[in-house]
């Protein structure tokens, strides 16, 4: 027997007023619904369902083969949305997750202890439900008097009795593959909003078959996402659950109620997290580093004992013992080799730096390879388009720049070369030489008689 996962995520989120689908929006720089299928993928599911419509060529390229689609054209509610999934999977033995593309801090621990106690119960259909002190926009977990689950009302239908239930409904059901579909099937539209409500699947089921329900007392794991602002809740829930997982695990992270971190990030134990700082898109931060203040790593691997502070790291990888910042910008495939300083104002673009190579200051590194202990002067910058094109430059070992000196590309530089400051290198440079690419410096003596001066000061 499978188990298999329906998950929905063809609604716009009008709520949300954005451009992109809900589900597809961000939670810490990672789109919601990736969430939610690494915890399907984590857990004893076997084969994923997800229901697109709106913009369904989002999740497509998002997604890839990772899951089965099917389309809901018309988005007529949840019930519907899974009737959508009815020609993929109504004929197969097993029990369905049913899950709502916009909760994305459920884990796979939430999804197999479902599974679990719907099995032990030996029930047909578990709803997953909570309590919120303010449950508004959910729907109200209704029981009879004893206690057994009676039907889910939604907000914009609850008496002002229901109104006061706490216990609503997660999104979440476990339920016997064949009879969700047939439960399905007598799903009634709902006359004040037009659609087919998924939750009526508790009445339908209630009169044949077990249905029961689990309360989670971590009621935050199953927030809905209905609009920015629980967006800005989630990723505070988030934020501070990675947080505390690294400083437990040894990273020291000052003013952590400023720090963010995806999900998906390495951080040795040993590294220190100053404020105002961004580490995120499954970067790797190795031990003995300090990063930050104000700073952002996205997609990138730092080695161990770096420094990389007031600075942006996308794409990059730095190697040990080197020191980033202040204000420096690496990106695009930018690799730093071990012991550099790239210092204040200066950008790294697809650029491969040796050992020990320094630009400490006002410098622009595009799409060059530069051996071991060359020294970048201040000013310094590889000339690498031509209007139309990008250019390579070559710099070879123990190479020093010259302040404001251009190295115009295609080019090589070969290895002890010295260029003089304020060069424009247009032509190689063999091994050992030394370039000066500029006029050659004239001096009128006696010239101070000439000069017209302002008239204070001609007398
Ligand atoms: C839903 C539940 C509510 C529950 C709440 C938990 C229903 C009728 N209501 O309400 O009881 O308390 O979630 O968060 O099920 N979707 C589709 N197709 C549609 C409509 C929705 O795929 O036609 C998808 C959306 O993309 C979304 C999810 O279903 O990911 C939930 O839709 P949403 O409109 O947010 O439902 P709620 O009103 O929050
Ligand atoms: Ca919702």
């Amino acid at each position: 027997m499978e188990n298999y996962a329906i998950v929905l995520a063809a609604g716009k989120g009008t709520r949300m007023r954005t451009e992109l689908p809900k589900c597809a929006y961000p939670i810490l720089k990672k789109p919601m619904i990736e969430y939610i299928l690494e915890g399907i993928e984590e857990s004893v599911i076997d084969e994923t369902t997800l229901v697109v419509g709106h913009r369904k060529e989002v999740f497509y390229d998002m997604l890839g083969e990772r899951v089965q689609f099917v389309t809901q054209e018309e988005q007529l509610g949840t019930g519907h949305a899974v009737m959508m999934a009815k020609e993929a999977l109504a004929n197969k033995q097993g029990t369905t997750i049913i899950m709502l593309g916009d909760m994305p801090l459920v884990d796979s621990k939430v999804i197999d202890k479902m599974f679990r106690y719907h099995k032990d119960r030996n029930n047909d259909l578990t709803v997953l439900t909570t309590k919120f002190d303010n449950p508004k926009g959910y729907g109200r977990i209704v029981r009879s008097e004893d206690g057994i689950i009676e039907s889910i009302v939604e907000h914009i239908d609850c008496t002002d009795e229901q109104k006061l239930i706490k216990e609503v409904n997660t999104g979440i059901y476990v339920v016997d593959n064949k009879l969700l579909f047939e439960a399905v099937d007598k799903i009634q539209v709902n006359a004040k909003k037009e659609e087919y409500y998924l939750t009526d699947i508790i009445e339908i089921m209630q009169k044949d078959y077990r249905v029961g329900s689990f309360e989670l007392w971590d009621n935050q794991k199953v927030m809905g996402i209905n609009d920015l602002y629980s967006v800005s809740i989630a990723e505070k829930y988030l934020r501070d659950d990675i947080n505390k997982m690294h400083m437990i695990n040894g990273v020291s992270i000052i003013n952590p109620e400023t720090v963010t971190i995806g999900h998906d990030v390495e951080i040795a134990p040993g590294v220190t997290i100053y404020p105002n700082t961004y580490i995120t898109g499954g970067s790797v931060i190795e031990a003995g580093s300090k990063i930050g203040p104000n700073t952002e790593i996205h997609t990138s691997t730092v080695h161990e004992n770096v420094i990389v502070k007031h600075s942006l790291v996308f794409d990059s990888e730095i190697h040990e013992n080197s020191t980033i910042g202040p204000f420096a910008h690496l990106r695009n495939h930018a690799v730093i080799g071990p012991n550099n300083r790239i210092g204040n104002f200066v950008e790294v673009k697809k650029s491969t730096t040796g050992n020990g190579t320094k630009a400490a200051h006002l410098a622009y590194i595009g799409d060059s390879t530069t051996g071991k202990n060359v020294n970048f002067g201040c000013g310094s910058i590889t000339v690498n388009y031509d209007g139309i094109n990008k250019h390579q430059t070559i710099i070879g070992d123990d190479v020093f720049i010259g302040c404001n000196t251009n190295l115009v590309a295609p080019l090589s530089i070969g290895d002890n070369v010295f260029i003089a400051a304020g060069s424009t290198v247009t032509k190689d440079v063999p091994k050992g030489a030394m370039a000066i690419a500029r006029n050659r410096q004239i001096n009128k003596e006696d010239y101070t008689k000439n000069l017209i001066r302002p008239k204070s000061d001609s007398k």
